[in-house]
């Protein structure tokens, strides 16, 4: 995860925020830039009661792999720290933190997490359940949504974001990778959704760690979170950045890094309206309100989910075909 390490001498920061991607998850500690890299996990074979069969994913601290309790065969999804990374006491307390929020909230839409494990070899893993479906940003990088599936796809997500909220709980990464589309029935026809990573959550009332770290990605990141001041409108915001996403093809802001800050703190983004034509009026002014630059003027999450609700059971519904995914999303052009 760590590629530029911060340090207190006067030495000019690393040269690397030029060429961050904006999607790329990073840290900002002491001023400094930290970025969540890629790493490459080993499939482990074998871990506690569980057979690791293939790769999912590679995240910031290592991988995500399915695999399938020996004696029942369910099949979970297993997320695993790099060896070399599971030194740290921070990134495994961080791991931890994600079994705590999902005990702390239970909703259809959030994922479940079941257990926290440690190898023989010490590799710390954490147990969830295994989505069958498809990240929200692949299916991104194929085009954008139709608008009832953004709406669908949005109301599932701020329901139970919302849940989160009511639980004390600030997601702080909520992005087209940290969520799920599943090969299942949800909302109005579209498919079911779930929101994962709950890797750089805020939990109310925890103490402040004595090192301040600002974390989560930045094409999403709400202003008042670069600041590292994250309350639940953080969120609001974020949802907002993906809704406008789902339904233009890309992320209201973009650029170099600190292009991106300079955008998130000052710039009023285009209309959604604008970049994509025939956007109903009342979908535009919602996200409008969701990209508000003061976290007080932001709509609270219960109220994005009653309002993308409605939108999708006003809108025309995909026939299902689940064996095919084929309500097919995506609006070409
Ligand atoms: N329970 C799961 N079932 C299926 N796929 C998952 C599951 N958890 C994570 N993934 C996939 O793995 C990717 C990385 O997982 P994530 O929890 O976001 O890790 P990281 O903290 O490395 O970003 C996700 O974007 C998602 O595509
Ligand atoms: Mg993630």
């Amino acid at each position: 995860m760590v590629s530029a390490t911060p340090s207190n001498s006067t030495e000019a920061a690393p040269t690397c925020a030029a060429a961050i991607e904006p999607t790329q998850p990073i840290r900002i500690v002491h001023g400094m830039v930290v970025l969540d890299a890629p790493r490459v996990a080993a499939v482990p074979g074998r871990l506690g009661e569980y057979e690791v069969e293939a790769r999912i994913a590679r995240g910031g601290m290592g991988g995500v792999f399915l695999a399938r309790e020996r004696r029942t065969r369910r099949p979970v999804a297993i997320k695993v720290i790099d060896p070399e990374l599971a030194i740290h006491p921070d990134i495994v307390a961080r791991l931890r933190d994600e079994l705590e929020v999902s005990r702390r909230a239970r909703h259809p839409g959030l994922l479940e997490i079941q257990a926290f494990g440690r190898s023989e070899e010490g590799v710390p893993y954490l147990v969830m359940e295994f989505l069958d479906g498809e990240n929200l940003g692949d299916l991104l990088d194929r085009g954008r949504l139709e608008l009832g599936a953004a709406a669908a796809i949005g109301a599932q997500v701020a329901s139970a974001v919302a849940a989160l909220h009511a639980a004390g709980v600030v997601h702080c990464d909520l992005k087209p990778d940290n969520l799920h589309v599943l090969y299942q029935e949800g909302l109005a026809g579209w498919p079911a959704t779930k929101v994962l990573d709950y890797g750089v959550a805020q939990i109310w009332g925890r103490e402040l760690e004595d090192e301040p770290s600002i974390a989560g990605t930045p094409a999403y990141m709400a202003p008042e979170q670069w600041r590292g001041q994250a309350v639940a409108g953080s969120d609001v915001y974020s949802l907002g950045c993906v809704l406008y996403e789902m339904v233009t093809g890309a992320p209201p802001f973009g650029g170099t890094l600190p292009e991106l800050m300079t955008s998130h703190f000052e710039a009023l983004p285009l209309r959604a309206a604008v970049r994509r034509p025939g956007l109903r009026l009342d979908l535009d002014r919602l996200i409008g309100r969701m990209l508000a630059k003061d976290p007080a003027l932001r709509p609270r999450m219960a109220e994005v989910a009653r309002s993308l609700a409605l939108v999708a059971q006003e809108l025309p519904s995909p026939s299902w075909h689940a064996d095919t995914f084929a309500w097919a999303v995506l609006a070409a052009g």
